[in-house]
């Protein structure tokens, strides 16, 4: 898991993208890369989780086109947050002989027989975005991605702040991501981390919206039927806090105002409402790894030794620094 992670070796870059959509199983090769001629080209087999979010989105666009520009053969495969739909994509690129597989995976648990086959096939694993709790940490070659843990504690951080000095209790409601994956369960941990020596901060609720917009706001109709006062929303990703938004409207109330919500990710929808006044604090998780991901595919396969963890470097927006970031936000 990542917290494992947190004192191993880093080596963060900061990355630019572009964006697009995701679609279903193909091969992307694009054919216009750097892939010097006459050589083989790599043939790279990724497993994404879905479309469920602007991240992915976003992070999909990345890696299609790291690998168009690395000249990577990229085998694409939609798992549609299904664990056993991965299992079988990452089957299906063993039984291909791909060159080097990387995947994102849904959840933490239920990893190792599969990154078994693959070691067993000699076909080297990355993983991107997400970890696996597997102890054998030699299933695969290094995690790419953010430390959730953080991103989970410096929005507990940003919230202890906001109510310094004041001891009136704040009912605290949590949408958080999807259940068993690794950022619902450090965003979560992060954040009552941060929050434990604050007794009036109070999670009076606290239920998955499995990171998409429409459970985001099918649950805060919930909560907001059954809490009446509730403060604070913290949302482990934009878009649920953007479904969660249009609950809080329909409400009656001001989000923002009547409502304060913080959030994680900075897509470009979320760093929209903050700069609107509706969210009041994001924490940043950047979905552009898609040309760390191709240097480190050709790295392993080429048989060099790559860092355990690398891990992206990220940062958060105020109101103000949104309506600044925003005219330039790619995605
Ligand atoms: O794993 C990263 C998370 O997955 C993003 O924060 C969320 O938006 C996405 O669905």
């Amino acid at each position: 898991m990542l917290k494992r992670w947190s004192a191993a070796v880093v080596g963060g870059v900061l990355l630019l993208g572009a964006l697009g959509a995701c679609g279903g199983e193909k091969s992307d090769d694009a054919g216009s890369g750097t892939a010097p001629k006459g050589d083989k080209k790599i043939v790279l087999g990724f497993a994404q989780v879905g479309a469920e979010s602007g991240w992915r989105t976003a992070n999909t666009k990345s890696i299609q086109d790291a690998a168009a520009a690395a000249g990577i053969d990229l085998k694409f495969s939609d798992a549609q947050q299904k664990q056993e739909n991965q299992i079988k994509a990452i089957r299906n690129y063993i039984a291909q002989k791909v060159d080097v597989i990387a995947f994102s995976p849904v959840v933490e648990s239920g990893w190792d027989t599969v990154l078994k086959e693959a070691k067993d096939a000699k076909i080297p694993v990355i993983l991107t975005d997400r970890a696996v709790d597997s102890k054998d940490t030699t299933l695969y070659k290094t995690f790419l991605g953010s430390d959730f843990v953080v991103e989970g504690k410096k929005a507990g951080d940003w919230l202890v702040n906001e109510y310094k000095g004041k001891t009136d209790p704040v009912n605290i409601v949590e949408l958080q991501g999807t259940t068993g994956s690794a950022p619902a369960n450090d965003r979560k941990s992060g954040f009552a981390d941060a929050i434990k020596g604050s007794p009036n901060l109070k999670i009076i609720a606290s239920q998955t919206g499995d990171f998409t917009r429409a459970k985001g706001k099918e649950v805060m109709e919930a909560f907001l039927k059954a809490n009446p006062k509730i403060d604070v929303l913290y949302a482990h990703n934009d878009d649920m806090a953007l479904g969660a938004i249009e609950a809080i409207e329909a409400a009656g109330k001001k989000p923002g105002t009547d409502i304060k919500i913080i959030s994680v990710d900075a897509v470009k929808d979320g760093m929209t409402a903050l700069a609107a006044g509706k969210i009041n604090h994001i924490v940043e998780c950047s979905p552009l790894l898609g040309p760390q991901l191709m240097d480190l595919a050709k790295k392993v396969v080429a048989g060099q030794s790559v860092e355990p963890r690398i891990l992206t470097v990220e940062s958060e927006f105020t109101p103000e620094q949104a309506k600044a970031a925003l005219p330039d936000r790619k995605y």
